[in-house]
């Protein structure tokens, strides 16, 4: 995607692809789970990933912080291709730049340890511990997630702790290590709705104050226009629309994204409700995706074009692109078979 506002990403995925085998030894499928995702994350802005269940969000995530090899693609970080780093050391350097957060706070923490042991931990890994200030730097981590009195709790266990103040240890973890990227999955879908927004509008200071880029994976389309600079939308293991979040909002492109906001009245009420979860209908089965575009099943406007070839990316403009053959001309050669 170009991007209106002239800076370099510090992390950019270029067509990022995963397959997974799944059946036994008989019958072996392959998964199509990403297929050639492009996305670029820049310092300072959020960037939201949006799409159904098993649409391959995770996945990408997943890819972006090296926890799954990609079967494809170039992952950029700060303008060189780190898969080509494969030492351990090289790992751990790049973890310590790109974090993620998990859905579940509750079993993303060690139940035996206290928080003081949680963010010493990542502090002493990738050496960012100062002698005789680690007490300090596990205060201050607690201070910036506005988790106060920090004495109080420092001391206290997971058990102890409701949900949302969890999540908030679990992202004074992720900043113990001065990360420039954080990858937050799903961050606030396990929360009370009535804590969400604090979660969201601490990792926005986050994003405001520090300059932390930030992918922000979400089945709330509401939610992403509320937090996220940018939104791209995921079906069924592709990337089919990226846009600003408010244009994508008030003018969405693709069919699936219409679909997607045709069932939230008023966004800003999803944001309180839970309404306007990208989960609506028929989740497409990825093995069985053929080479056309995904969304041909489900499409009010499906063409005959389109179960032949994924649709090209079509800029709209500066900020907005779509993959969709109702936005590019028919190539000469498709054409004529038809
Ligand atoms: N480790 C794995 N092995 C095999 N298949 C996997 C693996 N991880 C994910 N998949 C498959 O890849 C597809 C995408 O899964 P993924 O978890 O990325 O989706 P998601 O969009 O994050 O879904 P959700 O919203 O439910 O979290 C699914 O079909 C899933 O079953
Ligand atoms: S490419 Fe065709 S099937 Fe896919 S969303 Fe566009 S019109 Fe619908
Ligand atoms: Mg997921």
């Amino acid at each position: 995607m170009q991007n209106g506002h002239n800076m370099q990403p510090i992390l950019e995925a270029r067509n990022l692809t995963k397959h997974f085998t799944a059946g036994n030894a008989l019958s072996k499928q392959v998964v199509r789970a990403v297929e050639n995702a492009s996305l670029q994350l820049y310092p300072g802005r959020v960037t939201a990933l949006v799409g159904e269940s098993g649409s391959g969000k995770s996945t990408i995530a997943r890819m972006l912080v090296r926890m799954y090899e990609p079967t494809s693609g170039e992952l950029i970080y700060h303008g060189r291709n780190c898969l080509l780093e494969k030492g351990r050391r090289e790992l751990l350097s790049y973890r310590s730049q790109v974090q993620m957060i998990f859905q579940d706070p509750f079993s993303s923490l060690n139940p035996v340890r206290r928080v003081r042991d949680v963010l010493e931990r990542p502090l002493h890994i990738h050496g960012k511990a100062r002698r005789g200030k680690v007490r300090e730097q596990i205060y201050e981590l607690l201070h910036r997630v506005s988790l106060t009195p920090v004495e109080e709790f420092a001391d206290k266990y997971p058990h102890q702790l409701s949900g949302g103040q969890r999540q908030r240890v679990a992202i004074a973890r992720a900043l113990a290590v001065e990360p420039k990227v954080i990858l937050a999955d799903e961050p606030v879908s396990m929360l009370d709705v009535s804590i969400r927004m604090g979660i969201l509008n601490l990792m926005a200071k986050l994003r405001d104050d520090e300059g932390i880029a930030f992918l922000y994976v979400t089945h709330d389309i509401a939610s992403a226009r509320y937090f996220a600079d940018e939104t791209l939308v995921m079906y069924a293991g592709r990337i089919v629309e990226g846009s600003t979040s408010e244009e994508l909002i008030q003018d969405p492109k693709h069919p699936y994204t219409q679909l997607l906001l045709s069932s939230v009245p008023d966004p800003a009420k999803g944001l309180r409700t839970g309404a306007a979860r990208a989960d609506k209908g028929e989740v497409p089965d990825l093995a069985a995706v053929g080479n056309g575009c995904p969304f041909a099943p489900r499409c009010p406007h499906v063409m005959d074009i389109c179960r032949q070839a994924m649709p090209p990316v079509t800029p709209l403009n500066d900020d907005r692109w779509v993959r969709c053959y109702l936005y590019e001309p028919v190539p000469e050669a498709v054409a004529a078979r038809n």
